[in-house]
Order: structure tokens, then sequence, then C-alpha cells
């Protein structure tokens, strides 16, 4: 089998690289594994691929496939780290327009206060037989908790007693309003680990269970983790590539470049972007520190942000995530009159011109003076995408302690939720 994933950069050489970080970067893994770093409570995640519980796997699909018997259209509720990872990977693994024979649509709500959206979405599925998967660690975040209040209504009224067979929610244990209402309204539940942040989430029930009611192969998906987690667990930069990303950025960001931006080729992954900058913001943008994670999906923004990239302020550096196998592809034509003059691309494809538009754009972005990464991953496929997952998380862990920070704590969201309890005069809410 090909190398799951290589990390490709020219902007330092891998010896001096190793000369700068290997003893912090051995130090940060030792007290990772011995559970003794900031935040050591939240690292459940690290090695959960290995260890969530055959049932809850089992039951995951069970319950997976009782919606897929039983709806047509799957409401996914939930935000940030309950919404972003199971988007991403749903998109990236998707067909971009006809869904698969068999799979049920998948759609989100609970991620924006558009009243539009939610009266749109409530006649939407006036049309369709409907399930409802509702997710909430905390069981208290305000936008998704509306949006589940507007559904929840939706689905009593329609399917009345047996509107909770149709509704599942995946939440805390044991504490919050949701698990509450889970409880005394007989939903099946599933539970996020007390010991895994919700950004750090996805390979739980949080992403698994959307994720195999959309008929995406969770367990190819984790097996992609678990081989990541066997790869990327020994603490050298020169073979661990989520340790040499994890430094390189380090070393970046002391050289001035303090604006990361992750780069794709394909437009069904512009979600997996978004999930990225959620990783990497939540867990370093704290204290006045940290990268700013940025994205792009090109070819359609180097004819927006690429002259920016090209030529504006020079504290930028690129991260391109390609995925070398491309599965389909479509062949440019040759016509008799070659009136568009494209004649001499009619021996390539479309995925051909598209490399080609890579290499183009990183040279381009190298001599305009951004430091260029380019992380290569075998295959877009459930196994690949979740070995990549596990690398981000890895790094972006590795790379909040290199820079003296909690790669698990989320202090600045906390505060415009308490401005919004304040604002809407929430019953027992004290202002601080
Ligand atoms: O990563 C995080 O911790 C946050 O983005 C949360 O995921 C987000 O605020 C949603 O929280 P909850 O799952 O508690 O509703």
């Amino acid at each position: 089998m090909s190398i799951p994933l290589t990390l490709n950069q020219s902007h330092i050489a891998a010896s001096k690289l190793e000369e700068l970080f290997d003893t912090q970067v051995k130090t940060i893994h030792q007290e990772m594994n011995k559970g003794t770093s900031e935040g050591a409570d939240y690292l459940g995640w690290k090695n959960y691929p290995n260890e969530i519980p055959l049932n809850e796997l089992q039951d995951a699909l069970n319950v997976a496939k009782k919606l897929r018997e039983n709806a047509d259209l799957v409401v996914v509720i939930g935000i940030g780290g309950s919404y972003l990872g199971a988007k991403a990977i749903q998109d990236a693994l998707s067909p971009y327009f006809e869904k698969k024979p068999g799979d049920p649509e998948v759609l989100f709500a609970g991620q924006n206060l558009s009243g539009a959206y939610m009266k749109q979405l409530v006649s939407y599925m006036g049309s369709k037989e409907v399930a409802v998967i509702v997710i909430s660690k905390s069981g208290t975040t305000t936008e998704p908790a509306i949006a589940f209040r507007i559904l929840l209504e939706y689905m009593e009224n329609r399917y009345g007693s047996s509107a909770s067979e149709r509704i599942v929610a995946i939440t805390d244990k044991s504490e919050g309003a949701l698990r509450e209402l889970a409880v005394r309204s007989g939903f099946a539940t599933f539970v996020v680990p007390d010991d895994i942040g919700g950004r750090y989430s996805v390979l739980t029930p949080v992403g698994l269970l959307p994720l195999a009611v959309a008929g995406i192969d969770i367990e190819q998906l984790l097996a992609g983790a678990k081989a990541a987690v066997h790869d990327l667990s020994n603490a050298d930069i020169a073979s661990n590539s989520a340790y040499h990303y994890a430094a390189l950025r380090t070393h970046l960001l002391a050289e001035g470049y303090n604006v990361e931006i992750l780069a794709s080729f394909s437009p069904n992954l512009e979600m997996f972007n978004e999930w990225w900058k959620q990783l990497f913001g939540e867990s370093e943008g704290k204290g006045g520190n940290g990268i700013f994670p940025a994205a792009v999906a090109f070819p359609t923004d180097l004819h927006s942000l690429g002259q920016y990239i090209q030529d504006g302020q020079r504290m930028l550096f690129e991260t391109f995530v390609h995925f070398t196998d491309d599965a389909e592809d479509c062949a440019i034509p040759s016509t008799k009159e070659n009136l568009d003059g494209l004649n001499y691309l009619s021996d390539k494809t479309v995925n051909e011109i598209n490399d080609v538009m890579m290499h183009g754009a990183m040279e381009a972005h190298q001599d305009g003076g951004v430091p260029v990464l380019r992380l290569e991953v075998a295959k877009q496929d459930a196994y690949h995408v979740g070995y990549l997952i596990y690398f981000f998380q890895l790094s972006c862990a590795m790379s909040a302690y290199l820079q003296g920070l909690n790669p698990f704590d989320q202090p600045g969201v906390e505060e415009y939720k308490n401005n919004i309890f304040r604002l809407l005069e929430k019953p027992g809410h004290v202002t601080r």
C-alpha cells in the first residue's frame, strides 16, 4: 500500500528543524502520553480510534440503518465541533450532484440563526419522510437548541407519539438540558466522551452517526484513523509527519508568518477547510497568540484572493492539501474548428490541468515570498480522510503546545455566549 500521507516543504532543512525542535517535541510527546500536559483531561481523542467500544460502533451502525430505512431526509442539528466534521467528511466523500441510491438526503441546521433558513427547511421537510439527529456536547448551546425546539415541535405535530423513534440525541452522558429532554422523551442517545472536546470529536458518535446515515463507510474512516495513530506514534520529527508539520508552522510563526492558508483544489473540500479552521483557530487563538487559520479553494480563489497571496503583506504561508489519486476524471474534447483555441489541451483531462494549476500556483506563490507546504494524500476515500483528520488533530495539539498554549480550551467562545445570555435576558444568567 502507498504511504497514506507525506509532507513536502523546502522552506527549512529537516535537519535544522530537528535541531530547533527535537527536544521540545519529545518532551511534549512524553507529557501527552503520560497525561501530564496542560489540558490532558481532553486527550481522549488521541487513542479513541482504537478504543471506541465495539458495541457503540455497532449501535451507531444499527441506528443509522434504521434512520436510513425510515427517512429520506435526515436533518443533523449542531454547531462548531458538533457540526463541521460530519459536514466536511460528508462533502468530501459524497457525489457532487445525485446521491447514491438508498442514501437519504442529509441536511444541517442549528449552525445558523436565519429565520428564512428554518422556515424553508420546515416547509421542505413536509414533502419527505424525515428524521432528526441533534448534537450538542454541552446540551445548552443556543443556536442548535433553538433549531431543535422548532424541529421537535414539527416532528411531534407530524408524527405524534412515534416522533421520538425518529429523533436521536448525541450529548453529554448526564449533564445538560438536551440529556434531560432526551431521557424524558425517550430518544435514542449517544454519548460525547467526557475527555474529547467538540473540535476533536468527529471520529466519535458526533461525526460517525451522521456519516453512517449519509452512507459513508465509517469503519474505513476509523481504519484510516487507526493507521494514523500507529504511524504517528513516535516522537521524531524526522519520521512523524504530524510533528514535522507542527514544528514547521511554529518555526514559520517565529519568522513572522502568522497566517496559514489551507489550499485545496477540489470544491468538495471547502467544508474540510472549515473544519480545519475551527480545529486550529480554537486551539491556538488565545491570549494574543496563534497562527490565524484561513482557507482557499483553488482555482476559484486564484481569481479573488490570488492577488493578495501573490503580492500583499508578507505574513502568509500556504499549506496545499492534494489528494493524488483522482478517482474520476473528464477528458477535454478536441473540436474540428478549434474556435476557442483549446485544442492544445485536448490530449489532457480536467484533473491533469488542475494539477498543472496547482504546481503553477505553488511556484508563483513561493516566488512571491510565501512559504509553501504540500500534504500529499494518496486517495480521497474514507480511509485516507480518516488518516488526514487524525494527522491534523495530532499536529494541532503539538502545535499549540509548542506555542505554550492549552490546545483544548476555548475561553473566547464563552465570552460571546455570555453576552448573548445577557442580551436575551436568560433567566438565571448572572452578568459578569
Ligand atoms: O469546539 C468546541 O468546543 C465548540 O466549537 C463547540 O463544538 C460548539 O460551541 C458547540 O458546542 P456544543 O456541542 O456544546 O453545542
